[in-house]
């Protein structure tokens, strides 16, 4: 057997406890505030994947002595806002997105070139709506014709803007306020129509920077110096998702999560599994490092179809594939709208959920920009799927196959390192 291939064999139940791995949002901006930051900060609850492992060692490349400490913990020497050197070959992001898109901000108050380069899903993402704002700003920034390699120029010099991106994206907005840090002056401004996640405001903030909050408004003003808190990272809410989705699915099911974030530009899930019927209870509710965090207790529910529309789509953006598998058990049509974004992920998830899900016997039509999907009166079949490099993909096979009658094989499972490397043997443990 390769070691790619994933069997999951149909299951009864989910029963007990789990944890699952600290935030990979959280964990990439710990890393690069720390990085930034003028003492030493401690990072506990690291959620050590591909991905952010990828940010572990491009800011080492950098010039920041960065050690890690047992299996979720990290220490990093921050080198000052401005202390980042030019490496000495391009800087090789892997499969991390949110590193490709983020990192140029804050090359921006660096002073030399810098070139990013990244594997071949990397290589076929939209970098143009990082370079736009950026070339706003005065930073010269060069894309393969909008895609990477991405190389910026950067002399230090940064200009405040006030920015609106055309795409609801968390990782443009972050990579607009990293780079207005390092403005002379003025305040630099990401007016957004639809909220998304808002990881990097709270950090900023718990670092000394002025952040001004308002509905659709964030205001960063520049600083001097970054002094990060020890951090400790919640569990990732896009990691207990699939937890939560079997367990709503298997009847007999009783499965509780603990210390999971629940920040609310992350967990449109839950309000949408509300609407659908699904008993999800939140307990122990309490802040840690600035973000909400809380356990979270799941029991079976027959579900009921229900419309997703945009606005709410960057609060769930990841969780949709698991959406879409959650509607194919709900009584009636389901329809996701607003959610182009998933074309331009780590595969075409509109693409690929579709494919996965129907080769297993569901009923799911690609619409441009989402799906509509019919709810199925038994179980899925099961069947024989391909992650397409894509670690979501790789979960929503793994979930699929315990939500069947046969058992779904994946290949590629090795897709799933980038964000979870140990989720098979954590689904194990609570399969009942
Ligand atoms: C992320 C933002 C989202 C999300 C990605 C992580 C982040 O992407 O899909 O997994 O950490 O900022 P977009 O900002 O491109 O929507």
């Amino acid at each position: 057997m390769s070691e790619d291939l994933l069997q999951v064999a149909p299951a009864g139940a989910l029963v007990g406890e789990l944890s699952v791995p600290g935030d990979k949002s959280i964990s990439h901006r710990a890393v690069m505030v720390g990085a930034l930051s003028d003492d030493r900060v401690i990072v506990t609850g690291f959620g050590a994947s591909a991905d952010t492992l990828a940010t572990v060692d491009a800011f080492r490349a950098m010039g920041v002595p960065i050690e890690r400490v047992g299996d979720d913990g990290l220490v990093i020497e921050g080198v000052g806002m401005r202390g980042l050197r030019p490496p000495d070959g391009v800087i090789d992001v892997r499969n991390a997105g949110t590193l490709m898109r983020i990192l140029p901000g804050i090359l921006a108050g660096q002073i030399g070139t810098f070139t990013l380069d990244g594997d071949e899903s990397i290589r076929c993402r939209p970098m143009r709506r990082i370079a736009d704002p950026l070339e706003r700003m005065g930073v010269s920034v060069e894309t393969s014709q909008g895609l990477p390699p991405v190389t910026v120029h950067a002399t230090g010099a940064v200009e405040p803007i006030s920015y609106r991106p055309p795409v609801a994206s968390a990782q443009v907005k972050s990579a607009v306020l990293f780079a207005g840090l390092f403005a002379e002056r003025g305040v630099t401004v990401v007016e957004e129509a639809i909220a998304t996640r808002d990881h990097t405001e709270r950090m900023l903030q718990r670092a000394g920077v002025p952040v001004d909050r308002r509905p659709g408004y964030v205001g960063i003003s520049p600083v001097r110096e970054l002094v990060l808190p020890e951090i400790a990272v919640p569990g990732d809410f896009s990691s207990a998702a699939p937890f939560i989705a079997a367990a709503t699915i298997l009847q007999g099911s009783s499965l509780t999560l603990r210390d999971i974030s629940i920040n609310p530009t992350r967990t449109g899930m839950l309000a949408v599994l509300e609407r659908m019927g699904a008993r999800v209870g939140l307990f122990r509710r309490r802040l840690a490092a600035g973000e909400p965090v809380a356990d979270i207790e799941v029991r079976p529910a027959e579900l009921v179809a229900t419309d997703i529309e945009a606005e709410i789509v960057p609060t769930l953006i990841d969780e949709l594939p698991l959406m879409v598998l959650l509607a194919s058990f709900a009584r009636g049509t389901t329809t996701i709208r607003g959610a182009g974004e998933l074309r331009v992920k780590e595969s075409d998830r509109i693409a690929t959920v579709v494919e996965l899900l129907n080769t297993c016997g569901g009923h799911v039509t690609a619409l441009p920009d989402g799906f509509e999907v019919l709810g199925v009166p038994h179980r899925l079949r099961g069947g024989r799927v391909d992650a397409a490099g894509d670690h979501r993909i790789a979960m929503l096979g793994a979930i699929v196959g315990v939500c069947s009658q046969e058992g779904v094989t994946v290949e590629g499972a090795d897709a799933l390192g980038v964000s979870f490397p140990d989720f098979a043997d954590r689904l194990a443990a609570v399969v009942a």
